[in-house]
């Protein structure tokens, strides 16, 4: 069976990422949504939370399973049998991290795969921290975030 995960931090979210999980749940036999709980960096939505809108949206991809992860990529992926790590590209400036971080998980594991797919042109400006601001000031983010996740995101604020 062919694993993928596609790891972020998700908060929240946004239809870029949803563009990139239907996309690669086509190509892989199962597809696992890595949510970073990430310690140093503070989210607006709690690790549950985050995992809780992804299940939400997608609960149509049988094949899409969504974790939560600490400590490093790689060893989350080699835990659930995946020798792919799926990325999202969106522009130039998002290569050189990515490229990056794809030299250093090749580093800790040479048999673990980075692959890139460009995101769909119609959401290449969005970014969760990008979703963040509009909806802090009142702004409209529908067409960013999945519909169904509007008022969660606007509540927030
Ligand atoms: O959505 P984000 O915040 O850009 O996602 C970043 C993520 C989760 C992909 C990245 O921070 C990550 O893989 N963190 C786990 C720690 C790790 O494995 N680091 C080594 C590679 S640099």
């Amino acid at each position: 069976m062919n694993i993928a995960v596609y790891p972020g931090s998700f908060d929240p979210i946004t239809k870029g990422h949803l563009d990139i999980i239907t996309r690669g749940s086509k190509i892989y036999d199962k597809l696992i949504v890595a949510v970073l709980v990430n310690v140093d960096k503070k989210c607006l939505f709690n690790i549950e939370e985050r995992v809780e809108l992804i299940k939400k949206v997608t609960k149509n991809l049988k094949n899409v399973e969504v974790l939560s992860f600490e400590g490093l990529l790689v060893d989350f992926a080699k835990i659930h049998n995946s020798k792919v790590i799926l990325k999202g590209l969106r522009t130039i400036s998002d290569f050189e991290y990515e490229f990056q971080m794809a030299l250093m998980n090749s580093k800790l594991n040479p048999d673990i795969e980075t692959v890139f797919m460009m995101t769909s042109s119609a959401y290449s400006y969005v970014s969760s921290s990008s979703v963040k601001q509009v909806a802090k000031f009142g702004g409209n983010i529908e067409g960013l975030v999945p519909n169904e996740l509007i008022s969660e995101i606007i509540d927030k604020f």
